[in-house]
């Protein structure tokens, strides 16, 4: 997919903006830049509304910013990507690296938001913020949230208290730290949490307020540069008399790991737990995590992790422990190594 770069330059009026942090603003598509026919029904296209528009729909972030804007992607985040990810981190050293600003908003789809920002938590070399954003309403909407949000997500770039915090999630008056934030509700605005430790800092009247600071922000990051894909990890869903016949798709059709979104403390049946341990033995990374939604899936309690060449997610969702352990996978094999990741990273 080739890049569309388009860039605003800011017309600021109150201020003179080269005294202002320098922020740019890649667009990838999503809720945030949807479109309806109608401001009360809620049909929509996600990923319609160019960046250039979106950005003078909110003419006040040139007072909290110097704004340029790129459309890295046009796409509802179903169709987020290895290839965009990669796209997406390196883009973001690369704008770090060449000090071409400050600090990075990332607009997104809210459906794959939280994959994304553990991806970028993992991958981008710099203390500078990355702050990432959606909307739950599409910007045709009445009452849409895009817009607020954008002010917020950028405000909360250009604050300097967002430095060294890794990736930050912007979304309804909350920030969340990256790599714990997900979405829990399909369809409501208030759809963001962390299920287990809740919102690192609240945004409110145009002040930032930070209350706590994850110590899961390791400085020793994945490097992306080399790299045009990721190896292949699944997620398989636990339930009641689950068949091993996912395993053994996934197994046969070649990938590289599974994350097996078990039931309770990330349990799998007789049948299942068969499959795993003779896909473990094959050289498949197998990780146990849980379905339940919060909590931590511990080791070696009420299974041979160990025994059986398992790993466990510690508290990180299936979708977060696959982004992991494809991560942890261009490094190394080793189960004990891949295992002290999750509980560092
Ligand atoms: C998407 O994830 O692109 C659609 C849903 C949303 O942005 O809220």
């Amino acid at each position: 997919m080739s890049i569309m770069t388009f860039q605003i330059q800011a017309q600021n009026k109150s201020a003179d903006s080269k005294t202002l942090p320098r922020v740019i603003i890649l667009a990838t598509g999503g809720t945030i830049a949807g479109a309806g026919e109608s401001s009360t029904k809620a049909a929509y296209t996600a990923g319609k509304i160019p960046i250039d528009d979106l950005l003078n729909a909110v003419p006040q972030i040139h007072e909290r910013a110097s704004i340029k804007g790129e459309q890295l992607a046009k796409i509802g985040s179903q169709d987020m990507s290895i290839e965009v990810w990669l796209k997406l981190s390196k883009r973001i050293n690369e704008i770090f690296k060449n000090n071409e600003a400050d600090a990075v908003v990332v607009t997104h789809g809210t459906d794959t938001q939280e994959e994304t920002a553990y991806f970028l938590d993992l991958t981008v070399q710099s203390d500078k913020p990355v702050v990432i954003v959606g909307a739950m309403r599409p910007s045709t909407a009445m009452s849409q949230d895009g817009n607020r949000n954008l002010l917020d997500a950028v405000t909360i770039a250009a604050d300097p208290k967002s430095q060294g915090r890794g990736v930050v999630a912007a979304m309804n008056e909350l920030i969340f730290d990256g790599r714990d934030v997900t979405k829990t509700n399909t369809t409501g605005l208030a759809t963001f949490q962390s299920r287990n430790f809740g919102p690192i800092g609240l945004f409110y009247d145009g002040k930032v307020s930070y209350y706590y600071t994850s110590t899961r922000n390791p400085k020793e990051k994945f490097d992306v540069t080399k790299l045009t894909t990721l190896p292949r990890v699944d997620i398989v869903y636990g339930y009641a008399d689950a068949s091993p016949t996912a395993i053994n798709a996934v197994v046969n059709d070649g990938t590289k790991g599974i994350v097996y979104a078990g039931m309770g403390n990330g349990n799998f049946n007789e049948a299942v737990g068969k499959a795993l341990a003779e896909a473990s033995k094959k050289g498949v990374s197998v990780c146990r995590a849980a379905r339940a939604g919060s909590g931590r899936v511990t080791l070696e309690n009420e299974v041979d992790d160990k025994g059986l060449g398992f790993v466990v997610s510690d508290d990180l969702n299936p979708q977060k422990a696959r982004i992991l352990l494809m991560l942890a996978l261009t490094k190394t094999n080793d189960r004990e190594k891949i295992q002290q990741l999750f509980f560092e990273y």
